[in-house]
């Protein structure tokens, strides 16, 4: 059966994008032209995805009116003779249907997910990280390819993963791979190691394909010591009970942009912007001008 349905945790308070996220949910701030949770939405789409669910929680709103249609700004742009803007809001047409619940409390990242048991039901599911990008201009056919990984596999989970310094294991989810392939089984994994604890530096890196069977085991794992329930904990537990978890590397083209925290926000924003089709050559000029070999 193809996967049709996608979920989309974007609950996150954002504390670390303060005072940018005081209002606005973090996954709505622009990177170059676009929020960043509509480049999530049009990479799911280009893998064929139907149906997403949006689990958010208070002050995401703004996320709902995005994908909405908004009849009163299209009639103002047709009659102020801005016809040619209306492009801009081609997204809105994808052809996506959009649902949104809410996860009334923050416990994590697999309590997050659970909230899409409703949605999905039996059938495997896609779940996308909001605060990721994948690709740059050209979203990622890697969920087309964690999809094909968990059929062609007979997988109960396939997860995106992407090398990261060892100075840096203790952000992520850690997978320790079986072998050297692009496509692999995993034979552990942790969440946030110590560098010296951690199986591999092959982090989990925000996509992933789920059979149902997650969402027992996500009501079967225990709170960690900030008292939430993380999504790598439950594929653990899965693992031990003998299912088939299955990882996918990254290559060095589809690198993911995490935009948890403002030095990946600035990096990520400053490379989209200078590598934008229409404005990108301006503003590499005008960064010259100013800061010329002083950059
Ligand atoms: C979450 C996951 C982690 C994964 C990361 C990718 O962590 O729990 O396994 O590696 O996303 O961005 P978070 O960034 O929400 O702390």
């Amino acid at each position: 059966m193809s996967i049709r349905n996608a979920v989309i945790p974007v609950a996150g308070l954002g504390t670390r994008l303060l005072p940018a996220t005081k209002s606005q949910p973090k996954e709505m701030l622009p990177v170059g032209k676009k929020p960043i949770v509509q480049y999530i939405v049009e990479e799911l789409h280009r893998c064929g995805l139907e149906r997403v669910l949006f689990v958010t929680g208070r002050g995401k709103s703004s996320i709902e009116d995005h994908f909405d249609d908004d009849p009163d700004l299209i009639r103002t742009l047709r009659e102020t003779g801005k016809e040619d803007l209306l492009q801009e809001l081609e997204y809105e047409r994808l052809g996506v249907h959009f649902l949104y619940t809410r996860q009334r409390r923050q416990r994590g990242l697999g309590d997050a997910v659970l909230c899409a048991e409703h949605f999905t039901g039996t059938e495997p599911f896609v779940v996308a990280l909001g605060d990721s990008i994948i690709g740059r201009h050209k979203p990622s056919p890697i969920v087309k390819r964690l999809m094909d990984a968990f059929e062609k596999h007979d997988a109960d989970c396939a997860i995106a993963v992407e090398q990261v310094p060892l100075s840096q294991v203790s952000m992520y989810g850690v997978v320790k791979p079986a072998s050297n392939d692009d496509v692999f089984e995993i034979t552990d994994l942790v969440e946030k190691p110590r560098r010296e604890e951690a199986p591999s530096n092959w982090a989990i890196a925000g996509r992933y394909v789920f059979a149902p069977g997650i969402f027992d085991a996500i009501k079967r794992t225990s709170f960690d010591h900030r008292n939430e329930l993380q999504l790598t904990d439950a594929i653990r537990l899965t693992l031990r009970e003998g299912k088939k978890i299955v990882g996918v590397r990254l290559p060095a083209e589809e690198k993911r942009y995490d935009i948890g925290n403002f030095e990946s926000y600035f990096e990520t924003f400053v490379e989209f912007a200078l590598t934008d089709p229409e404005f990108g050559p301006q503003l590499r000029k005008h960064v010259k001008e100013l800061f010329g070999e002083n950059l």
